[in-house]
């Protein structure tokens, strides 16, 4: 029997605990793939004592005989990929062209990206959208302008790309000299460093896709890493205050080059309540001491940027609407120790606009929202020890199966604690989880 592939989404705002639940089924499959976003993405990996925060490199390198892919729908920034590589290598982990891939058709994040991100969020003000300055938006905003983009297979020859980057470095600095009173950057001093990079990077730039769908033909299992959360999906999420690709189930096929066919079960990651980093709506938001709770329990605060993540109580309609774009199978609950302490826990069950009741969400009104909670009896006991739901404190069992019933859907892993072993793995048709 072939085994199906698997994707693996955030439901939320991102930070939902992907880089965990990945790293628990990557050594059942041969690929590891990275389909959206770029360094934006902070994944994080505890094993034993070691902790890796992984942006740019999908989280099967720390697996052997994993091949990592970086699809090419990432924007993808060769000096964060590099310096990476050679933080993974200092520490003893194995990164080369057997184990990554690098699509030759993803797009570059370049100097002039990152300079425009940080400027035209300093010109928003109050307005800005919060971005991770990693120059995402700018780069996705060229790959859709064509004329001033950059692609991978470009870093490889010198010559074109010297020619490239002098003509579009001339113009941004004329636009940002005009709009920012910015500083020029050295066209020179971009080519050498990008070219560095190419020569660098070589042996691992391929055509990812048609590697990807020979894999597929041959049975061979892959893993799909989504990036960031569905509700920063740049079509599904709380535009404008979003990421600027396509990060749900849907953005699998464009983003790796596959049919649609290859996306396999859909494991959705949530948390047990939200966070979110940056501007815009969030309507179980809780700015009180329920917020700083989750907050300094849950160490939320970014693994790329180091902000503090706003937090508070989880939103079941928003994951509900998540769940259901992205086709979602099966349900990965983290964090669940982090509610341990608190007298009541709620979620939202719905919401009020205008005086009217609203049981789905609608990003464009989200702003507007007033959240109708259900509430539930919190727990004092610690989670950190149980390996299976029985282990779980009467309370605690009520909550994941009120989720559950909310979302419509089965919670198959549970995640208490950082650390790999923290985990309690329910029945499941996803093998790696089953
Ligand atoms: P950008 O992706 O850097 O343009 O940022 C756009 C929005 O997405 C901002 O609110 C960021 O905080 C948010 N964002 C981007 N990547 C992540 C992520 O990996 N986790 C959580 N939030 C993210």
């Amino acid at each position: 029997m072939v085994t199906r592939n698997v994707t693996v989404i955030g439901l939320q705002w991102g930070d939902e605990g992907k880089g965990k639940v990945v790293d628990a089924l990557a050594s059942s499959c041969k690929y590891v793939v990275r389909y959206c976003g770029g360094a934006n993405a902070g994944h994080t990996v505890n094993v034993g004592d070691e902790r890796y925060a992984l942006h740019l490199i999908p989280c099967g390198i720390l697996h052997q005989g994993v091949v990592n892919v970086v699809g090419n729908g990432v924007a993808f920034d060769p000096g964060v990929a590099l310096k990476e590589i050679q933080d993974l290598r200092d520490r003893g982990v194995t990164v080369g062209s057997e184990n990554l891939r690098i699509s030759s058709a993803a797009n570059v994040v370049m100097p002039y990206h990152k300079l425009q991100d940080s400027l035209s969020e300093a010109a928003l003000g109050a307005e800005k959208i919060g971005t991770t300055a990693r120059g995402i938006g700018p780069c996705y905003a060229d790959k859709a302008n064509r004329a001033t983009a950059v692609r991978v297979a470009e870093l490889a020859d010198g010559e074109v790309l010297r020619g490239k980057i002098r003509r579009i470095v001339e113009m941004k600095n004329k636009v940002f000299a005009a709009l920012y009173q910015a500083q020029p950057l050295d066209a020179d001093a971009v080519c050498q460093e990008y070219a560095e990079y190419g020569r660098k990077l070589a042996p691992m730039i391929c055509n990812t896709g048609e590697l990807l769908r020979r894999a597929c033909a041959g049975g061979d299992r892959i893993l799909f890493e989504g990036g960031q959360g569905s509700m920063l999906d740049i079509d599904h999420g709380t535009y404008p205050f979003v990421t600027s690709s396509s990060v749900t189930a849907c953005g699998v096929p464009t983003g790796a080059g596959v049919p649609p066919s290859a996306v396999g079960d859909v494991l959705g990651v949530m948390k047990a309540y939200t966070s979110r980093v940056g501007s815009g709506p969030f309507p179980t938001e809780q700015d009180n001491p329920v917020g700083s709770y989750l907050r300094e329990r849950g160490r939320e605060y970014g693994t790329t940027t180091g902000r503090a993540r706003r937090c508070g109580w989880l939103d079941a309609v928003a994951v509900r609407y998540a769940a259901e774009l992205s086709g979602v199978t099966e349900l990965a609950l983290s964090l669940l120790d982090v509610l341990t302490g608190l007298d009541e826990v709620k979620i939202c069950v719905g919401y009020e606009v205008d005086g009217r009741r609203l049981e789905s969400f609608e990003p464009s009104v989200m702003g507007q929202a007033k959240c109708i909670y259900e509430s539930l009896r919190g727990w004092k006991e610690e989670l950190g020890g149980c390996r299976d739901s029985a282990d779980l404190p009467a309370r605690a069992r009520r909550y994941v199966r009120r989720v559950e019933q909310l979302i419509g859907r089965r919670i198959s892993l549970i995640s208490v604690g950082a650390d790999r072993d923290k985990t309690i793995l329910r029945r499941s048709r996803i093998k790696g989880i089953g």
